[in-house]
């Protein structure tokens, strides 16, 4: 084959990737790993080849890094480098060409680069600076502002800089800030790992005076952070460090960093807090400090803090950026006589205020998520979270501002303005808008049908989902938590990969997860682990762990596997995944069932008893249950890792749990002895019953649920699964009515309360109009969101074969709505393209449109067609290209076809109503 000439011939390969960034500027990555969308005007195109180059220029690709050569091979995601060693801050430029299994072969992609950054440490020339000791009372969580004055010479060609805070920093550059990006360094386990930026900073020097200029807080390494009021996590006093690399059309190069020729001054931000939020005072600002120029001979010192450098890494996740721009919807004055905006929607970010306001104003903005029941505004559940966002005006008169808190989010959708009484409410609603901050992860699908509560659940979901990946999996993005709790994460995880590409921000938290796991195995409640220490400080030695949140070690890196492909993540948490469940079985008495230790247990279950969080599936079955789980997942990753020995040791140790759980809690005749919704659901999703029990207990899962009139009762650990379960076993009707249900508990009731996002409790708002009590009492936790998965993957049908991950081949299987749910759509951007399930039914008659992306097939799975009816674009099916096989099996028809764009219209026999 010809891999140099390719004409325009219909294959066409686009959207290179490079670790999923199309352009990557600081990577550290020694190898970094390639992928490329094939977009073909035939079906069924699968790739037979695949060329890669890299090189360092992007016009003359005769010098090159890595000439793949023709490689045969299908591959065309997670394709690892494998040219010559790469070196630190250098771009690389790639292209790929590939041929397709009928032998077209495909230009040359166009050109895309990713950048080196520091790929060793000892390139740290740079020193880690603290303001001096005099302005720094460490209790105080005010901001400093730091700088540097220098000359640069002409011809500059391009600069470089490096920059982490041990703390949280915002650069500027002769008074311009740097970047888009919020909340840098990030949040990792700070004492492992610890994330530093690269910025392109050419255009913003000049030859002659130049000054860099950072602010400096104390974020999550020295703020305060959990619910004990402790601070100081990390370390005790914030400190920065910064490496300019400046070259010269020469060839020359000039490094300016960090170190004790910096000046240092308290800035105006007084107070910058995670949950408090933050207090600006204009009469403190230093008008031009950060220009070249400004006299800081009045400024402080800094003093070289002793931090170590081994542990920097490149930055790993998505960047934090404003998103998206809310404008208030009104202004409501409440019966308590207070100035309320809402927002329309509970958001997590920042307000920011522009326009003109008179000297000395001191206004306050108060961030709450709801108005109690008399209409006033509410903040009993931020518990110790202040929110509050001050600012003092100077005695300029009529000054125009244009504030946002810096240090600082929010979780809110109505704001109370105190100080701005002159204003009119049209005034204030032009004067305030909303700026919704998260981990900017692209959008990876979305998912749509005919029913209008639904697709609102589906909005709420994704609210949840960027409220709550603010850098880290959060539980609630308001109160004095904010903290990355393994169980929610790991419930949530699968429905956030259907809504948006969370490869990189998962990679870096599975990382920071082992980096914290503890030397037996255990996995900290929390990660980062800021609550593990607060044990320790009561004398705690065995630090506590709980089934179904530690489980995240094991579940979210294979959810990322299925979904992203990548074996060199599952690589790496191998031991971290394996520790765990080596961990559980190293508990207790019992090697197989864990019985021992604290549990959350079916966390906010409404079976609880009273006063209980935890619901009455007993905390031994749950745990033993996950044990099973997540044993079995070890088992298959072994099998993907081609790890033979482990591959027998877990296969003997699942059959052995499984056992002992069946033994434990199955009775003799076969009857699940806990009877609740979730003990049943995890049985039948775990696979931990004979196969005579099966049907049976999805039998009584069933009635569990018509019993309860068609509500359920599950918590955190029961509810992602529920509807799973009655689905695949004959009795998605019931599934499906779940779903729909509006009465208390559902997940369609709070949104009669007018609810914008996921719940922590399904009954955060009573039907009474009151709440559940402050101290547990959060509007955007996403756990119960994770019935997202199963809208994709059994409402619309879009779902994988799990054997072959990453949708290299994708089931289409639209379960229907069983006359309540008339049309369905989900779309998801996936690792080899864009995959579409979208059907609407008439009468008996059903219309599928299916997007298969080139290099993967899919089984088109059709419950109750008509084989002889089915036709796709007007023709019958044998008479269609890109068809593959037919399989009639009981009343369902699997049709498996190659990639390409089909339109099935069919007709069905009437459903033979449930077992
Ligand atoms: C959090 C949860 C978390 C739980 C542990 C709560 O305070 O908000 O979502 O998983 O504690 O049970």
């Amino acid at each position: 084959m010809d891999h140099q000439s390719a004409s325009n011939n219909g294959l066409e390969v686009i959207q290179l990737q490079c670790e999923y960034r199309t352009h990557w500027l600081g990577s550290d990555h020694l190898r970094p790993q390639f992928s490329w969308i094939i977009q073909s005007n035939q079906r069924s195109t699968i790739q037979y080849s695949y060329y890669i180059q890299v090189g360092l220029d992007s016009e003359d690709w005769t010098q090159l890094l890595w000439d793949s050569g023709i490689v045969v091979s299908d591959q065309s995601i997670q394709v690892k480098y494998a040219g010559s060693p790469l070196q630190s801050r250098t771009r690389y430029y790639y292209r790929v060409q590939i041929q397709d299994q009928q032998g077209r072969t495909s230009a040359w992609s166009e050109i895309q680069w990713w950048e080196t950054a520091l790929l060793d440490h000892t390139e740290w020339q740079a020193q880690w600076i603290t303001p001096e000791e005099e302005w720094h009372n460490p209790q105080l969580e005010s901001v400093f502002q730091l700088r540097k004055s220098f000359t640069l010479p002409e011809n500059i060609s391009s600069a470089r800089i490096y920059a982490t805070a041990a703390g949280l920093y915002e650069l500027s550059i002769n008074g311009t800030r740097v970047g888009d990006e919020w909340f840098t360094p990030g949040w990792t386990s700070y004492t492992h790992r610890h994330q530093y930026q690269t910025y392109d900073v050419t255009k913003y020097l000049q030859a002659g005076d130049n000054a860099i200029g950072i602010s400096l807080a104390d974020g999550w390494y020295t703020g305060r952070l959990g619910w004990e009021n402790k601070r100081q996590h990390y370390g005790e006093h914030k400190a920065l460090l910064l490496q300019l690399h400046v070259h010269y059309e020469n060839g020359e190069e000039e490094i300016i960093g960090t170190d004790t020729s910096w000046h240092s001054a308290p800035s105006p931000i007084t107070l910058a807090s995670i949950y408090d939020g933050e207090h600006y005072d204009a009469r403190l600002e230093q008008p031009d400090w950060d220009q070249p120029g400004y006299d800081d001979s009045l400024w402080s010192g800094v003093k070289v803090a002793e931090l170590a450098y081994d542990h920097l890494i490149a930055q790993e996740n998505w960047a934090v950026r404003v998103t998206e721009i809310l404008t208030p919807v009104k202004v409501i004055h409440t019966p308590a006589g207070e100035t309320v905006l809402d927002m329309g929607q509970n958001m997590v970010g920042r307000i920011r205020v522009t326009g003109i306001i008179p000297a000395n104003t001191h206004y306050v903005i108060h961030h709450a998520e709801i108005l109690d029941q008399q209409g006033n505004f509410y903040r009993g559940n931020l518990r110790t979270a202040k929110q509050a966002v001050h600012y003092i005006a100077n005695d300029q008169q009529d000054r125009k501002i244009n504030h946002v808190p810096r240090f600082s989010f929010q979780g809110f959708r109505y704001i109370q303005i105190e100080g701005l009484d002159h204003l009119t409410d049209q005034q204030l609603l032009e004067m305030v808008t909303g700026e919704v901050m998260h981990s900017d992860m692209p959008i990876a699908g979305s998912f749509e049908c005919s029913h209008p509560l639904i697709n609102q659940l589906q909005r709420n979901i994704v609210w949840g989902q960027r409220g709550n990946f603010l850098d880290v999996p959060t539980d609630c993005p308001q109160r004095d938590e904010r903290l990355g709790w393994t169980g929610d994460a790991q419930v949530f995880i699968r429905t956030a990969a259907f809504n948006y590409n969370i490869a990189p921000f998962f990679q870096k938290w599975l990382r920071d997860l082992s980096a914290d796991q503890r030397s037996n195995g255990s996995v900290p409640f929390v990660i980062p682990d800021v609550l593990s220490v607060l044990d320790e400080e009561k004398g705690d030695t065995e630090l506590p762990a709980s089934a179904a949140w530690g489980d995240a070690a094991v579940i979210c890196p294979w959810v990322m596997y299925l979904h992203y492909g990548d074996q060199n993540l599952l690589q790496k948490q191998y031991s971290s995944m394996k520790a765990w469940v080596d961990y559980i079985y190293n508990q207790g008495s019992h090697h197989y069932l864990w019985n021992t230790g604290f549990h959350f247990g079916d966390w906010l279950a409404l079976d609880a008893k009273e006063n209980s969080y935890m619901g009455a599936t007993p905390v031994d079955l749950v745990a033993t249950s996950y044990f099973a789980y997540s044993t079995r997942i070890v088992r298959d990753t072994a099998v993907v890792l081609g790890q033979a020995a482990d591959v027998k040791l877990y296969s003997e140790r699942l059959e052995q749990i499984i056992q002992a759980y069946r033994h434990e809690f199955v009775t003799p005749a076969g009857r699940l002895a806990a009877p609740t919704q979730t003990a049943h659901a995890l049985a039948l999703m775990f696979d931990l019953l004979e196969e005579r029990d099966q049907q049976r207990t999805a039998t009584e899962l069933n009635n569990l649920v018509i019993k309860n009139d068609y509500h359920l009762t599950t918590g955190f650990v029961g509810t992602p699964y529920l509807c799973f379960a009655l689905s695949d076993h004959g009795y998605h009707e019931t599934a499906i009515k779940l779903l729909l249900q509006e009465q208390y508990p559902s997940w369609l009731y709070p949104l009669s309360k007018g609810a914008t996002t996921i719940w922590e409790h399904w009954d955060g708002i009573k039907t009474d109009g009151s709440f559940w009590p402050d101290d547990m009492n959060s509007y955007n936790h996403y756990a119960y969101g994770a019935i997202g998965e199963w809208l994709y993957r059994y409402v619309a049908g879009l779902d994988m074969d799990e054997s072959i991950p990453a949708y290299k081949k994708s089931k289409i299987h639209p379960r229907y709505g069983e006359g309540e749910i008339t049309s369905a759509s989900a779309i998801l951007e996936a690792a080899y393209g864009k995959i579409q399930s979208s059907w609407i039914e008439q009468a008996d008659q059903r219309q599928l449109e299916v997007i298969i992306p080139a290099n993967t097939t899919a089984d088109i799975v059709l419950d109750h067609a008509i084989l002889s009816s089915i036709q796709e674009n007007g023709q019958l099916l044998h008479e269609i290209e890109g068809i593959h096989n037919i399989q009639e099996m009981q009343s369902t028809i699997i049709i498996t076809i190659g990639s390409g764009h089909y339109h099935f219209v069919y007709q069905y026999q009437p459903i033979s109503r449930l077992v």
